[in-house]
């Protein structure tokens, strides 16, 4: 099912992160977001690439199956990636993100997702520097920087990434291009405004928004402080 997805960087966009939601009651805990989530941001971790455990493609089939209008952010921490990104494009995510360090065939794997009419992306590192993703932003719809090391959630935030992002946005404009930048980890109500002001189009929230008692809550108050700004 096509699903809108505009790559106009108007107002910063959302992405709660499922790693965070009780696993048992992830229906209750995406309903618990009241709508006020842009994208759903799923987190897939290989006990290999990253020292923790998560999920696979059967997550993602059940939640198209469930919520075909949602925006899935499929986020794979799985190495290599080409081993298992066909399960994952059958499962018809909007965006599929590889990691930089995780493929010495990161050309091929981004074609690969393309032309399967998924949207691709590339994540670095906080390690990892920027330049390395130069020769391939033309070929993605979204570029994901970690802002902490992948693995777990409820981290704290590297704030040195954010050289990344001011560096990404020049590259974007002086090639104009239309790649989303999207920042991840981290990230909650005392920082959120300092990264969509550093550049950042999407955020991902993991323990900071499915921590709290009420998320939707929590997603409208940090909308309200965004807005606040502009
Ligand atoms: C970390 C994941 C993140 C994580 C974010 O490996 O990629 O998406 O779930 O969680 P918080 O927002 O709690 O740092
Ligand atoms: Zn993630």
């Amino acid at each position: 099912m096509a699903r809108q997805i505009s790559l106009d960087r108007k107002e910063l966009l959302i992405a709660p992160s499922l790693l965070s939601a009780d696993p048992l009651e992830m229906a209750t805990s995406i309903a618990s977001l009241k709508g006020q989530h842009d994208w759903l941001h799923v987190d897939v971790m290989d006990g290999h690439f990253v020292p923790n455990l998560s999920y696979g493609p059967a997550l993602v089939k059940a939640l198209r199956k469930r919520y075909p209008q949602e925006i899935l952010d499929v986020h794979l921490m799985v190495e290599p990636p080409e081993a298992f990104i066909e399960s994952f494009l059958d499962s018809d995510p909007d965006f599929l993100t590889v990691h930089v360090e995780a493929t010495a065939h990161l050309h091929r794997v981004l074609g690969r997702i393309r032309e399967r009419g998924v949207r691709p992306g590339v994540v670095l590192n906080p390690g990892t520097p920027v330049e390395s993703l130069f020769p391939v932003l033309h070929m993605v719809d979204v570029v994901l920087v970690m802002s902490v090391n992948p693995g777990f959630g409820g981290q704290s935030f590297l704030r040195e990434v954010m050289s990344k992002v001011t560096d990404l946005c020049r590259f974007r404009a002086v090639h104009n291009l239309s790649f989303l930048v999207e920042v991840d980890g981290g990230l909650g109500p005392s920082n959120v405004l300092e990264v969509a002001q550093g550049g950042a189009d999407v955020v991902v929230m993991g323990s900071a928004v499915f921590g709290t008692e009420d998320p939707g809550k929590t997603l409208e108050e940090i909308r309200k402080k965004i807005a606040g700004d502009s």
